[in-house]
């Protein structure tokens, strides 16, 4: 039998290059649309390496409906994951019809091409970015929902369009998904992430540190109400991510239905926490100096994983180690492949 073709905007990004691994391993093909303005084309040909066959891959626009319509005519795919689009807060805020206009309007071209395909499996990648702060985490999915910058409200409108598309066609299968906060590579150091410039980002700051391309790293805050002042996350492996994904895609094959559900590991570690499992994991010392809070930034933030446990069979099994240690060994090789 031939493996399912699964469209996958976005493939060639950070957490939609591991979904594809992922994909390949549990028996699918994916098939890549992607316009690679925040990836590289060579990571094609790494994912042909780890996947064993190269991934389908169509360069072009989620904007972009008659190249949607050649896609769905050409392959025969029953499913979605999106990933395709912007995901740096402060540009958002900058930027805000660039934002909307690529994650909003982009999303609402795919979804009717689909509809007009009668595609109705989706998987949307949403993010923790769409809660209010919670006094107390974990966040549930019931808590809170009020984004503070275009990014966050861009999440939670297509999340909002999704309801609306699933109360027209009940038939539909829709797993949005709220992603804490992605770190790690897959354990091969073929693929990872690759920032733009200097990294938002906690991890990929540390690991340029690490390497000699950055001298310290700033900690913005030492007095939030946390373990030691600094700032708590949620830090999830992108494989265990990766894998996320799969089981939502089973999940929609089983049967119709929309859920969103949170993917985290219901652990929070603070900035210090994950610096010293860097230095233990990589015997790498990281130089840094604490600095103002952050604008926008809450004390804590970690997830309650437990309805995608119930409804995916899914949890996070990779520690914070691995997740540093992978980070590491990509950054390692990043500047020799990409
Ligand atoms: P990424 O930037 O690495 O990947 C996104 C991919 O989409 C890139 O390859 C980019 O070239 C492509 N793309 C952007 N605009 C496009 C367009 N108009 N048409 C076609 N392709 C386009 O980002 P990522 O970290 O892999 O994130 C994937 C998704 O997950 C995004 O929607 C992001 O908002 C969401 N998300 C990410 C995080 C995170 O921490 N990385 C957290 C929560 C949610
Ligand atoms: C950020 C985004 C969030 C997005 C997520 C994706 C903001 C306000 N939020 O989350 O919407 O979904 O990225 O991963 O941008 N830190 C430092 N020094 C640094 C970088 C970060 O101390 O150089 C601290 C931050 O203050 C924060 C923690 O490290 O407390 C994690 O930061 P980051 O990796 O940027 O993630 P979030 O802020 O959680």
């Amino acid at each position: 039998m031939n493996p399912k073709i699964i469209l996958v905007t976005g493939g060639a990004g950070y957490i939609g290059s591991h979904t594809c691994v992922a994909l390949a391993q549990a028996g699918y093909r994916p098939l890549i649309l992607d316009n690679f303005s925040n990836s590289k084309t060579s990571v094609i040909d790494r994912l042909a390496t780890l996947m064993g066959d190269p991934p389908l891959c169509v360069e072009g626009d989620i904007r972009d409906a008659a190249l949607i319509k050649k896609i769905f005519h050409d392959y025969c795919c029953e499913s979605v994951i999106h990933f395709a689009g912007l995901k740096a807060v402060g540009e958002s805020v900058k930027q805000p019809l660039q934002y909307y206009d690529v994650n909003v309007a982009g999303s609402l071209t795919l979804f009717a091409v689909m509809k007009d395909f009668g595609i109705k499996h989706l998987i949307f990648s949403s993010s923790a970015a769409v809660y209010g702060e919670e006094k107390e985490p974990p966040l549930h999915e019931e808590s809170l929902l009020h984004p503070v910058n275009p990014y966050g409200r861009s999440k939670l409108m297509v999340e909002e369009i999704l309801e609306d598309l699933y109360h027209m066609d009940s038939h539909s299968s829709i797993v949005r998904l709220r992603y804490f906060n992605p770190i790690g590579a897959h354990p091969s150091g073929l693929i990872g992430e690759t920032p733009s410039g200097v990294p938002n980002n906690l991890m990929p700051y540390i690991t340029q540190v690490a390497v000699g391309i950055r001298k310290k790293l700033s900690i913005f805050g030492n007095d939030y109400p946390t373990v030691d002042g600094t700032a708590v996350r949620d830090y999830i492996h992108v494989m265990d991510l990766a894998e996320g994904h799969v089981a939502a895609l089973q999940k929609t094959e089983r049967s119709s239905g929309l859920s969103t559900l949170n993917l985290g590991t219901g652990r929070g570690s603070s900035v210090l926490e994950l610096v010293e499992a860097f230095e233990a994991a990589t015997g790498k010392n990281i130089p840094y100096e604490i600095v103002a809070r952050r604008a926008g930034d809450v004390a804590a933030c970690w997830a309650d994983p437990s309805a995608a446990q119930k409804q995916l069979g899914w949890g996070a099994t990779r520690d914070l180690r691995t997740m540093c240690a992978d980070s590491w060994n990509w950054q390692l090789r990043a500047s020799f492949i990409i």
